[in-house]
Formats: structure tokens, C-alpha cells, sequence
């Protein structure tokens, strides 16, 4: 199989082609990223001769074209997928995640090539603290930031692509990723790099907001297992039930470094800042049967936290400008 990975050198994408060289030996891996500020060729410097890499841009329409007619299926990693950059400017945003997506829609129609777009469970919106309910593939879309208004225009693209030109695509809504190559402006890589240079968590708000984390190797399973064996024109919801509040999320970070639990900062809110997000992952497990690896978030956490420690040639060219950034925000 001829595979097109764009945003091969983001955060799921870079763990994506890892994971797909380590166990799809037949798989020919193509990767399309910009190397905007959060994609970095490092992060596949040690499969660099195992796949083609190709820097250019997903709203190329030549280049889509090209790379297109040469692959079996696609699948879209591609983004701006930062909230809080979303909003102090959004045209990033609308150019890629819109503009991009109906680039690649387009060579997909002409090509047939397959599709697979991934997205995030932010197109739901929030639901209460208190609400037992979970984000189901019927619940009505009600994103709240450019981030995620942008990848639910995305999805109703992607949606409208099969129903009136009859490609062959698959949808996946995701929680929370965490794990190694995710870019130090994240909620868990700051942290974690913060704490390695001494420096306190930083909650925005209260800490109250609840994420359902799951590790990115689980994400990107599912994702192959909906290529295997999904239904085209359906959305899958991928989550590992792991809700946690972010209040616990650094208290679990700070015991893991051996910190006082009350070793953190409280800073400014995010505007709009979402409450909870929380998948139900019924249709993933009983149609299609995945199940997550990663079940014990503490664990998962610590080889998080093992790999940054291991790994601080590769995110610290971009910490303090990172810090600086949300120094003048007020974060
Ligand atoms: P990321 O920001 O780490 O990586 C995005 C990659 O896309 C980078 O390598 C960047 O260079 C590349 N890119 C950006 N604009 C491009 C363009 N115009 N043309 C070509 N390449 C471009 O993002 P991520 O966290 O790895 O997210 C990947 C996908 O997963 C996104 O679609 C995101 O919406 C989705 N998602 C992310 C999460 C999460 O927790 N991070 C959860 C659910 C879904
Ligand atoms: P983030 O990693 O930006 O992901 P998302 O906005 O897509 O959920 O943030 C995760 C949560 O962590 C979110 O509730 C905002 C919060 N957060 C902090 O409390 N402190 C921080 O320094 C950052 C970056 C995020």
C-alpha cells in the first residue's frame, strides 16, 4: 500500500509514520508536511531511509495532485491544531485546516484515491462538569474556537465530498494525545519541560477543565484498524476513557518528579476555555474491535516524562520562544 501522510512531522503524524514503518513493513510511506513551527524533520530522523519525504504545502494544488495520483490512501494529519495560537490569529487555520482539506478533497475525487481525515473531538464543543454524558457520533457539532470551528468545517467537507462525489473516506474524532514528539507549547509537554528546567506548572484558570487523554501510540492504532475495517463515510470517536482535570494532570506530573503537590502556578484563563470533553468509544470497540494499550494514564505519563528527559536535543530549540509567547499572553 502506497501510503500519503500529510503533517507527517507533527506530533500524532511523526508517532504515525514510526509506528506504520516499525509494523506495516508493506506500507510505502510518503510524507507532505510545510515544517511550519510545529512540524520538525528530527522528529523522523531515524526513518528518514525507510520513507519519501516531501516539504510542501497541503493548499498546493499541484503538488497535492502529483502526490495523489502516486498513493492508495491518505491519510490527513495536517494542521494548525493550537487553540490558544487560533486565537490571536486564525488565518493559519482557515488556510490549512479549511483550504487544505478541500485541496486534498479535490486530487482525492480525481484520483480515488482513499481518504482518511483525522479530527478532534473539539468539534463537539464542552460538555458540563457534571453532565454523565459523553460525545457519541450523533452528538450535534458546536465547536467554540477558530481551532475547532475550522476542523469541524473540515469534517462537514469531508462529509459532503462522499455524499455528492462518492470518495472513498473514513472520519475519526480524537480526545487528548499525549506522548513523545508532542511540541512544548501542549498542556503535558510544557509542563514536563518546565519542571525539568525547575521552573512551576502553569493551570490556567482553576484547573477544573477536564481533558480524556489518551496515548498517542492508542490514537494511531485505532486510526489504522478504521483504514483496515471501517466503513467509508462513517466518523469513528477514538478515546481510552482517561478524563482527568488538569489539576490532576500536573499533580501527577509533580509526584512523578517527586515535587510538592502544591508546586504550581495559577495563571490567566484561556477566553472561551472549553469545560470537558469525553468520548464514547462504544462504536470503535464493538464494531470494529479496537481496544487502547495504554490504560494506566500514570504510567503512560512516566514514559512521557522519561522520553523528554531523554530527549532534550530535540524540544528545547523551541522552549524559550514558546515561553516568551505565553509570557506576553499572560499564560
Ligand atoms: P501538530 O501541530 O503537532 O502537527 C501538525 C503538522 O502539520 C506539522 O508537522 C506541520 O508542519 C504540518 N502542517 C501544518 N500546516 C501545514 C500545511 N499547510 N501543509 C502541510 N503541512 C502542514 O499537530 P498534531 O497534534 O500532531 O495534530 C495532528 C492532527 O490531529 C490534527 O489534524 C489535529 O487536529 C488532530 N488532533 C490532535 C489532537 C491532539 O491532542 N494533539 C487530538 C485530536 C485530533
Ligand atoms: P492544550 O494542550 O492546549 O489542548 P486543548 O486546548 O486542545 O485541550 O490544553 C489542554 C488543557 O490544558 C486545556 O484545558 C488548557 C490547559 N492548559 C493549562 O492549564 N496550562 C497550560 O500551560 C496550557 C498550555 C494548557
Amino acid at each position: 500500500m502506497r501510503v500519503l501522510v500529510t503533517g507527517g512531522a507533527g506530533f500524532i503524524g511523526a508517532n504515525f509514520v514510526h509506528q506504520t514503518v516499525r509494523e506495516r513493513p508493506d506500507a510505502e510511506v510518503t510524507v507532505l508536511d510545510a515544517l511550519t513551527y510545529a512540524g520538525d524533520r528530527a522528529s523522523l530522523a531515524d526513518i528518514e531511509d525507510k520513507i519519501t519525504f516531501v516539504e510542501g504545502n497541503i493548499t498546493d494544488a499541484a503538488l497535492v495532485d502529483d502526490l495523489a495520483s502516486k498513493a492508495d490512501q491518505i491519510v490527513h494529519f495536517a494542521a494548525e491544531s493550537h487553540n490558544d495560537n487560533s486565537l490571536k490569529d486564525p488565518s493559519p487555520f482557515i488556510q490549512t485546516n479549511l483550504v487544505g482539506t478541500y485541496t486534498l478533497l479535490e486530487a482525492v475525487r480525481k484520483h480515488g484515491v482513499k481518504f482518511h481525515h483525522i479530527s478532534t473531538d473539539e468539534v463537539y464543543g464542552d460538555l458540563e462538569l457534571d453532565d454523565p454524558a459523553k460525545f457519541t457520533p450523533d452528538t450535534p457539532y458546536n465547536p467554540s474556537s477558530p481551532y475547532s470551528s475550522t476542523k469541524a468545517g473540515s469534517d462537514l467537507l469531508v462529509r459532503a465530498w462522499v455524499r455528492s462525489f462518492g470518495i472513498e473516506a473514513t472520519l475519526s474524532n480524537c480526545s487528548n494525545n499525549y506522548g513523545p514528539y508532542q511540541h512544548v507549547e501542549k498542556f503535558i509537554p510544557r509542563q514536563v519541560t518546565n519542571l525539568i528546567d525547575g521552573i512551576k506548572p502553569r493551570l490556567y484558570g482553576a484547573g477544573e477543565n477536564v481533558r480524556d487523554w489518551i496515548h498517542v501510540e492508542d490514537h494511531n492504532s485505532a486510526v489504522w484498524t478504521i483504514i483496515d475495517k471501517g466503513r467509508s463515510g462513517e466518523t469513528y470517536l477514538i478515546g481510552a476513557n482517561g478524563e482527568k482535570n488538569n489539576l490532576e494532570v500536573v499533580q501527577t506530573l509533580l509526584e512523578i518528579f517527586g515535587f510538592d503537590k502544591n508546586d504550581f502556578e495559577h495563571v490567566k484563563d484561556r477566553p472561551g476555555h472549553d469545560m470537558r470533553y469525553a468520548i464514547d468509544n462504544t462504536k470503535l470497540r464493538t464494531e470494529l474491535g479496537w481496544e487502547p494499550k495504554y490504560t494506566d494514564f500514570s504510567t503512560g505519563l512516566q514514559a512521557t516524562v522519561d522520553w523528554y528527559k531523554a530527549n532534550e536535543a530535540w524540544w528545547r530549540p523551541a522552549k524559550e520562544a514558546t515561553e516568551a509567547k505565553y509570557a506576553a499572553a499572560g499564560h
